[in-house]
């Protein structure tokens, strides 16, 4: 015998002698999974950087300069309400939207201007099907000299196009927002009947996906943005309505109660 073998056998006598036996099968090895909605938010920012966005980042907790004054929100304006704001000590509050991260980058940054920013928005609402207290938009940000609405209308489709498949459509209708003018409305054509008519998109065949416009003047203003020269598009799509519609979750409190049946339906997807 050679001294390999010799050896082996020294050893497998030493195995033999601990007590343990090293043909038993391994303990599992319970592997976590990443939450539906970093998963659709990974997806997303891949889609924006693909299109040649950054990603900024602002605060959870701002002042009402970001949230609402810079973003030209009059001070009797609704959502400045105790009843939709949730307000800290000191002046403070919890973001309601993640435009405040349009006027952080417009505060550090000259144009030309492409981010996009994700994160979470806090809303005094009752949490029902489509609402929750926390949820989480991102934003878009577009500042150049030149910029026009078809620059919106052609990102929009684009990121529908790539997100949901070529055949969804999307649309924009007049709206209201106190930073844009004009103000719009995004729909996509609803991604479970293609448009004819069902339960999720109450027979309207339109499904909503948040809010956009031109950037106000005088948003620009206030940051010292020349608004002669340079012109702005924004928008902010819900994080949770898209999560929803691609995993066909009918109840948005279903995201965050976070039950392990649902939880486990996503191991190992999307890393
Ligand atoms: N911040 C708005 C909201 O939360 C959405 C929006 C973003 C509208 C950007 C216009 C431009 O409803």
């Amino acid at each position: 015998m050679t001294a390999k073998s010799n050896a082996i056998k020294e050893q497998s006598w030493q195995i033999g002698n601990s007590g343990l036996d090293y043909s038993m099968p391994g303990v599992p090895n319970h592997r976590g999974g990443l939450h539906p909605l970093t998963i659709i938010r990974r997806e997303i920012d891949e889609v924006f950087l693909s299109m040649g966005f950054e990603i900024a980042e602002g605060p959870d907790i701002e002042d009402e300069f970001h949230n609402f004054d810079a973003l030209n929100t009059p001070a009797d304006h609704p959502s400045r309400n105790l009843a939709d704001t949730f307000y800290m000590e000191g002046g403070k509050l919890l973001r309601t939207q993640t435009s405040t991260v349009q006027i952080r980058v417009m505060e550090s940054f000259k144009p030309p201007i492409r981010i996009i920013s994700p994160g979470r928005c806090y809303r005094n609402d009752k949490p029902d099907p489509s609402h929750s207290p926390v949820f989480h938009q991102v934003e878009a940000l577009v500042v150049d000299k030149g910029i026009s609405m078809s620059d919106l209308k052609d990102t929009l489709q684009s990121f529908v196009a790539i997100m949901f498949g070529g055949r969804v459509r999307s649309r924009i209708r007049p709206h209201f927002f106190p930073f844009t003018e004009p103000s719009a409305e995004m729909d996509i054509s609803c991604v479970v009947c293609g448009g004819s008519g069902c339960r999720v998109c109450k027979q309207s065949g339109w499904l909503e996906m948040g809010g956009a416009g031109m950037v106000d003047p005088n948003v620009f203003d206030t940051l010292g943005i020349d608004s002669e020269l340079y012109t702005g598009f924004a928008f902010g799509l819900g994080i949770e309505r898209i999560a929803m519609l691609k995993y066909n979750i009918p109840d948005m409190r279903i995201l965050f109660e976070n039950d392990l049946r649902m939880l486990r339906q996503f191991r190992g997807e999307g890393q």
